[in-house]
């Protein structure tokens, strides 16, 4: 069974590369999603977020007629889904579930327009089970239609598990050159996901069952976090006991087999500031350091923030005629890591709204990445960085992209999260 229309199911950060790599190969490729902004701009051939390289290929492949988005699935022989999997809102210090309820939604859009023979692989990142969970709801919307649950090999539809890794900044290439773990509910679903996945990926597509394909991605991103929190927690000592943590973990990795990452001011994005959660909640009892570890690095902001209330005392200490009013804060960086306009989940994003709301003077944000902050940022103002070099009292680096790494203000006190100044 040849795979020749392909539909990619949510058109972020991940589904638009991927849809547009399906597309570049000369594919037929329908992207589905449900924001009509992200519509309207793929059809324009143009491309409603950032990354590198993208918008030649999008603008390519639509202009050729390879690509076209729509709201509302059409049949076609692969669906691959890749929409958000967030965790639902919980109370402060209890464990937060995740929320299907985006796959689900993927789920029921596409079911009335499975037929035989098609094959759907589910990349977003997902809790162990969430697989079986796709393949219950098609089978429980779709009953003239066989699953692999029951039907294994001889399923009519194969379902999969295929996460993906991608940097973004550098998706274009990754999705051709990473590995991919491909984690088939049969042999068959495997198989065919494999050579779908080999249309463009250059890289091993490694075959294995889906549970262990959703567990390799959230090991993947835990194992990131808890040697995250290393770093942090030693950033949170060293501070303590007046010790420089860069010039340390810099003496520490010259030891052959040590490599400490570098610390910040907490862990952010889609990925890593959640993936742990999903094996947190699914075995509470067994997964003790990597919840100490999301603990760890959840309580980093709170402590740039405490920082932050520090150096206002000791502004107004030094000058004794100001008041708080009189002091002026410039965040550097936004989003959750370095040079890319991500916001979500961002630890900078955070501790900035979080200094707005306590500070009675002015607060300014600096991020070379976007042109309008967002708007629960409320009456912060977004300035350049010569701007706040020159005018704040108190600097405070969030995020290192690489202009800020051109320079260092030469005047305010400075709190440097990044070790960058
Ligand atoms: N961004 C990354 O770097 C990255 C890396 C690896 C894995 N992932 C995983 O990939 C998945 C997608 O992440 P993303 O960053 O692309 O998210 P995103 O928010 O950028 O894109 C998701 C898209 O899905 C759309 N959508 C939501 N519900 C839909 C529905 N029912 N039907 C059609 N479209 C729908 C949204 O409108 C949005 O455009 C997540 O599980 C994420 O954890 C992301």
């Amino acid at each position: 069974m040849s795979v020749e229309t392909i539909s990619v199911i949510g058109l972020g950060y991940i589904g638009l590369p991927t849809a547009a790599m399906f597309a570049s190969r000369k594919k037929k490729v329908i992207g589905v999603d449900v924001n009509q902004h992200a519509v309207d701009t793929i059809n324009q051939g143009k491309i409603h977020i950032v990354e590198p390289d993208l918008d030649m290929i999008v603008h390519a492949a639509v202009s050729e007629g390879y690509l076209k988005a729509v709201l509302k699935p059409e049949p076609a022989d692969a669906f691959l889904i890749a929409v958000p999997t967030p965790f639902l809102p919980c109370d402060e210090g209890d464990v937060p579930e995740p929320d299907l309820s985006y796959i689900k939604s993927a789920c029921e859009g596409i079911a009335p327009v499975l037929k035989k023979g098609d094959l759907v692989i589910l990349e977003s990142t997902s809790p162990v089970g969430a697989t079986e969970q796709v393949a219950a709801w098609l089978a429980e919307a779709r009953t003239d239609l066989t699953f692999p649950q029951v039907a294994g090999e001889n399923a009519d539809v194969n379902v999969a598990h295929c996460p993906e890794r991608v940097l973004p900044g550098h998706v274009v290439r990754e999705l051709v050159e990473n590995d991919r773990v491909i984690g088939g509910m049969s042999s068959r679903c495997s198989e065919r996901s494999v050579e779908l996945y080999k249309t463009f990926v250059q890289g091993d597509c490694v075959i294995t069952n889906a549970r262990t394909a959703e567990m390799a991605k959230l090991t993947e991103n835990s194992c990131r976090d808890v040697q995250i929190a290393f770093a942090n927690e030693l950033s949170v000592i060293c501070d303590k006991l007046d010790i420089n943590v860069w010039e340390l973990i810099s003496l520490a990795n010259r030891h052959p087999r040590i490599n400490i990452l570098q610390p910040g001011p907490g862990v952010g994005g889609h990925c890593i500031a959640v993936d742990p959660w999903f094996i947190v909640s699914k075995t509470p009892e067994q997964a003790q350091l990597i919840h100490t570890a999301r603990k760890v690095n959840d309580a980093k902001p709170e402590w740039v923030i405490d920082k932050v209330k520090l150096a206002i005392a000791d502004f107004l200490q030094a000058n004794p005629t100001k008041t708080a009013k009189d002091v002026t804060i410039a965040c550097y960086g936004l989003a959750f890591k370095p040079d890319i306009d991500d916001l979500r989940e961002s630890p900078a994003l955070s501790i900035t709204k979080r200094i707005a709301e306590m500070h009675s003077g002015t607060v300014v944000a600096v991020e070379p990445n976007i042109e309008t902050l967002p708007l629960s940022l409320g009456h912060i103002e977004l300035v350049t960085t010569e701007f706040a070099f020159s005018n704040a009292n108190i600097q405070v680096m969030l995020v290192d992209h690489k202009q800020f790494k051109e320079s260092q203000p030469q005047q305010g006190l400075l709190i440097d999260s990044k070790g960058i100044w």
